[in-house]
């Protein structure tokens, strides 16, 4: 089999969930990682993975660190066939006409705009339309939730039209020296914010109107869902059709996970990677249907949602799997997704049917 050699340029916190998630693939190689930082977070990479300095500036500047630098960031694209860019909000774009030159192709993250790539990546909506492109771009965590879910109950012929709340994590754990929301909710100052058009970007036929503000906490988005279905439907209908989709896992108030910090503490018992949650987590008890409209909270770990799309991407573009499922099986394999956190075991190495 010939492997994809992969690139990862901007090792913070998505880029590191990235680069340890490629390490796990059977079909791809980690050629090497590329930054700008000179502190712990790159040295942490030292030993593990190749380190290349993504500018001039920063190689100087790493190498007076101590950083040892295998080479420039041209160096690294020579040698790949897609490189990530998990750089910060703006800074991945200017990085475009580089990835060109070098005739890579190119994963972006939600930071990016839509326009930027002209696609924009949701694995189990719309991989196929994604095979052999040069560039796309995966959504934001809270928009690859909305299309995870709200797109199993339109797929379920279900949803007619979705209102939804979201709560945002102030910032993330790792900078939360450095500022944050304290004490108080900040409104997002635009209604509808911008996750619900952004999911228009890959489900351009759902009916999605978001509100959001930013909580004082630091871990994990909490989202509120009213939902007109398209007919008076039970409470099971909708509890199987999210069942039925992949990358969505339930939780139970009636287990005692009750909060978003319970839900991140049984994340470090089961042994996930940095605590980490791949799966959008539905609480299945809190699941309310009367008559045609449902109502539903989830929890998006949003250090960590997009790392699958990530991979079913780099698979999209290279064609190295046809399809989403047979992407998404490979992925949801090595990373050990589940679909129910407590009752049922890891995923089998087969995947879903
Ligand atoms: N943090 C989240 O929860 C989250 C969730 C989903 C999507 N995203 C998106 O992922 C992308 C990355 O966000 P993040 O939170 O991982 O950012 P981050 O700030 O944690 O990491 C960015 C990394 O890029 C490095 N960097 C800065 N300038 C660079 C340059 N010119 N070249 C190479 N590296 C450079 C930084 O040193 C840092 O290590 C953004 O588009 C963001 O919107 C973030």
């Amino acid at each position: 089999m010939t492997k994809t050699r992969v690139a990862v340029n901007g090792y913070g916190v998505i880029g590191k969930r990235v680069a340890d998630a490629v390490l796990l693939q059977p079909d791809m190689v980690l050629v090497g990682i590329a930054d700008v930082a000179t502190d712990w977070r790159i040295k942490a990479a030292v030993g593990r993975f190749e380190v290349y300095a993504a500018t001039d500036e920063a190689d100087a500047a790493m190498r007076a660190a101590g950083v040892p630098v295998t080479g420039t960031l041209d160096d690294l694209l020579a040698q790949v066939d897609v490189v990530v860019d998990t750089t910060p909000k703006h800074v991945a774009a200017d990085n475009l006409a580089r990835y060109q030159t070098a005739e890579v192709k190119a994963v972006f993250q939600g930071g990016e705009s839509h326009e930027t790539t002209g696609h924009s990546f949701v694995a189990q909506a719309n991989y196929e339309s994604a095979l052999g492109r040069a560039m796309t771009r995966v959504v934001s965590c809270n928009t690859t939730s909305i299309v995870r879910v709200l797109g199993a109950l339109q797929d379920a012929g279900l949803l007619a039209r979705a209102r939804g709340v979201l709560i945002r994590r102030a910032t993330d754990p790792w900078e939360s020296h450095l500022g944050g929301i304290m004490n108080t909710m900040v409104p997002e100052p635009k209604i509808p914010s911008h996750q619900g058009p952004d999911t228009n970007t890959v489900r351009p036929e759902l009916d999605v109107v978001t509100i959001a503000a930013k909580g004082a906490h630091t871990q994990t988005h909490n989202h509120y869902w009213t939902l007109q279905l398209t007919r008076t439907a039970t409470r099971e209908e909708v509890i199987d059709a999210l069942r039925a989709a992949p990358r969505i896992a339930f939780i139970r108030m009636a287990d005692g996970l009750v909060a978003l910090n319970s839900t991140i503490e049984l994340m470090k018992d089961l042994g996930r990677p940095r605590g980490d949650m791949w799966e959008v987590a539905v609480w299945e008890d809190l699941v309310t249907v009367v008559g045609d409209e449902a109502y539903l909270t989830y929890q998006v770990y949003n250090e960590a949602i997009v790392v699958p799309e990530t991979i079913d991407a780099i698979r999209a573009l290279t064609e190295s799997a046809p399809d989403a499922a047979s992407s998404m099986k490979i992925t949801d394999a090595t990373l050990g997704m589940r679909q129910d956190f407590l009752l049922q075991a890891a995923i089998p190495e087969q995947g879903r049917s």
